[in-house]
């Protein structure tokens, strides 16, 4: 079983802002959500490997700065074309002021 690791803390980034980490040589990108929670989603567009980090976060749902497809970061669901696959999106724990990802993704919504 895999533990969850610490990767930023909450105030490294402000709500309705996204991050790039790297969580064990995989680039992720962390979502703060203006309601207050953050989700960890692959970083990596699945359409053609647009970085989301420098994409568009509204609401709960990022844009692909590239073809701009969007997603739902809570789950990981395409919401627009030109992408069809899903994001893999990463258990999320806040533990005080620190934010911890389990590197186990989440099983994949398609909808
Ligand atoms: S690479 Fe993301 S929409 Fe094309």
């Amino acid at each position: 079983m895999t533990d969850f690791i610490p990767v930023a803390r909450t105030s490294d980034i402000p709500p309705g802002q996204v991050r790039y980490f790297d969580l064990l040589g995989a680039p992720i990108a962390i979502c703060h959500v203006e309601d207050g929670g953050f989700y960890a989603i692959d970083d990596e567009c699945t359409h053609d490997g647009g970085s989301l980090n420098q994409g568009e976060l509204d609401e709960d749902q990022i844009e692909c700065p590239r073809h701009g497809a969007r997603f739902n970061v809570r789950t990981g669901a395409v919401i627009t074309l030109p992408a069809t696959l899903p994001l893999h999106t990463y258990p999320v724990r806040i533990e005080g002021n620190q934010i911890l990802v389990n590197p186990i993704p989440n099983p994949v919504v398609r909808r």
